[in-house]
């Protein structure tokens, strides 16, 4: 019995050492220590020992029992631990590696010059606002002064998408929108005047024309909107050079011309001074000095009138301004279809500043 028991010992060691998944330690376990296992079934031959033997042998087969319970506790931990080694290995992030490259994109030239007029506007006290590119031919026309079968219309080759709807053509619609909504607001709330307005609306518009290197037929424009009590063509003025200055730099010069737009009453359309020969007159400003960059002008009666507000307490004035105009004169870009072509190596050169 003694030897039995001595030989089981060394064989379940030598078993033990032979196990390598903490599911055969489990299997071991039974085969040996478990119920059925067989230092219970030598605990159960003890029985037939006399009575001298017994107290030795049971000794002898706690002590093979505690023998084996700690040496199957230690290779499983043994066990444990070489796994949580092995997983360690397997999940190492080495920091000092060189990150991986994400591709950034570049903001679009437009969008820069916009997004740059946008910071010089909002430095004013402007808010920004905003209006759809499918419109209705009232708010792109009717509203602004431009009733059907005007020939003001002829100026602005439209895409018309029904009889009523068609693509904007300027950005000038945002101005009846910005106008309306006041004075709905103002009845809202009871009162008998509506807010003053003070806003910029930057956006796409569209026109029938034939692409070429100075037209396209989808164009940038920023709408701008003043109206309040007392609101003067000196005010036009003093805006549009602080814009022009901090746009184009200290040294621009605008000179304003008398025009035509239905909208407005004076209107006058704007130019600075040539960027490519400073105003001394070039290819570029076709020998004038000067270059045309917007449209403006005294909001007119009808359209206060039209949207809700009383043209004999407000007076306003308005501009529309030409984004790729700038945008080209800023940049030094020659060609107006480069910024619908969308050429990589044009816009890569507009990384942005984020
Ligand atoms: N909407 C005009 C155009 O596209 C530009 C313009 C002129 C806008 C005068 C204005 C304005 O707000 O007052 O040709």
């Amino acid at each position: 019995m003694k030897e039995q028991l001595v030989v089981l010992k060394e064989q379940a060691l030598e078993k033990l050492e032979e196990q390598s998944t903490l599911q055969q330690l489990g299997d071991w376990k039974a085969t040996y220590l478990g119920k059925k296992g067989e230092l219970t079934a030598a605990l159960r031959g003890m029985k037939d020992l006399s009575a001298e033997e017994r107290p030795v042998i049971g000794a002898l087969v706690n002590e093979v029992r505690e023998a084996l319970e700690q040496a199957l506790e230690a290779r499983e931990e043994d066990m444990r631990r070489q796994e949580r080694e092995k997983r360690l290995r397997e999940e190492t992030v080495d920091v000092t590696l060189p990150g991986r490259n994400v591709p950034l994109g570049s903001e679009h030239p437009l969008n820069r010059l916009i997004r740059e007029a946008e910071e010089i506007f909002l430095g004013l006290g402007f808010q920004v606002a905003e209006g759809p590119e499918v419109e209705t031919d009232y708010n792109n026309f009717g509203a602004l002064n431009v009733p059907k079968n005007h020939p003001a219309r002829d100026m602005q080759d439209t895409f018309y998408i029904s009889e009523d709807m068609l693509l904007r053509t300027q950005t000038s619609p945002v101005q009846g929108r910005v106008l309306r909504a006041n004075v709905e607001a103002a009845k809202q709330r009871g009162e008998t005047s509506p807010q003053p307005v003070r806003i910029i609306a930057p956006g796409r518009v569209y026109r029938r024309d034939d692409d070429d290197a100075t037209h396209s037929h989808v164009f940038m424009q920023i709408e701008g909107l003043v109206v309040d009590r007392n609101i003067r063509m000196s005010d036009l003025k003093g805006i549009l050079t602080l814009f022009t200055q901090q746009m184009f730099g200290a040294d621009v010069s605008i000179r304003m011309r008398p025009s035509y737009f239905p909208f407005t009453e004076p209107s006058t359309e704007v130019d600075v001074t040539c960027y490519s020969c400073g105003g001394e007159g070039c290819r570029i400003c076709k020998q004038t000095g000067w270059i045309e960059i917007l449209g403006a002008g005294m909001v007119h009666p009808n359209v206060l009138e039209m949207a809700g507000y009383d043209p004999e307490e407000f007076t306003g004035f308005a501009f529309g301004m030409g984004v790729e105009r700038m945008a080209m004169r800023r940049y030094g870009i020659e060609d107006i279809r480069h910024f619908y072509t969308n050429d990589v190596r044009l816009m890569s050169q507009f990384k942005s500043r984020v």
